[in-house]
């Protein structure tokens, strides 16, 4: 199970380093037949790193369509999102047609990310009760890498980064 479970943190971490931009191609495939076969749960990676232009498209369609106060609670503006830095990446299930929707959360694979992703230096980075704390909304698909030591110790204290980066 270890084994398992990290050679699909390991493809997840890889996949932040390689896929600078591209769309959701060959490691997603993989890493959707591997978490399928060995656990019958398809975890799948969709936007990874973002470059400033497409945060900014990203952000300004969310205006012209829900207006700026609501999609400041839910999109980063450019210039002050994770994905910029390549170490955020969003994951969802077929269980949910791949969408970044909050049911995700309640999902068997976001149960199992949510639980699992510490142990390989993965941290939610906008949890459930912390929206005042982290300015935007539960976002159950969205991880950032932080290390596998730092990542345990805000799980086991019930910390965003925000907060450890204040406290620590
Ligand atoms: N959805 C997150 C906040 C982002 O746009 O980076
Ligand atoms: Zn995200």
């Amino acid at each position: 199970m270890k084994m398992k479970t990290k050679m699909i943190m390991m493809m997840m971490k890889k996949k932040l380093v390689a896929n600078k931009g591209l769309p959701p191609s060959r490691e997603s495939e993989v890493l959707q037949n591997i978490s399928a076969r060995l656990f019958d749960c398809f975890l799948v990676a969709t936007y990874c790193y973002r470059s400033f232009e497409t945060q900014q498209a990203i952000y300004q369609n969310f205006v012209d369509q829900y207006g700026e106060e609501a999609a400041n609670r839910f999109s980063a503006k450019p210039g002050e999102s994770e994905h910029q830095t390549g170490l955020t990446m969003d994951v969802t299930s077929e269980s949910v047609d791949f969408a970044l929707v909050e049911e995700f959360g309640s999902t068997k694979e976001g149960e199992w990310i949510a639980a699992h992703a510490a142990e390989f230096g993965f941290v939610l980075s906008y949890p459930e009760g912390k929206e005042d704390i982290t300015g935007y909304i539960y976002e159950p698909w969205h991880y950032r890498y932080v290390g596998e030591e730092h990542a345990k110790f805000m799980k086991e204290n019930d910390l965003v980064l925000k907060e450890y980066l204040n406290e620590y």
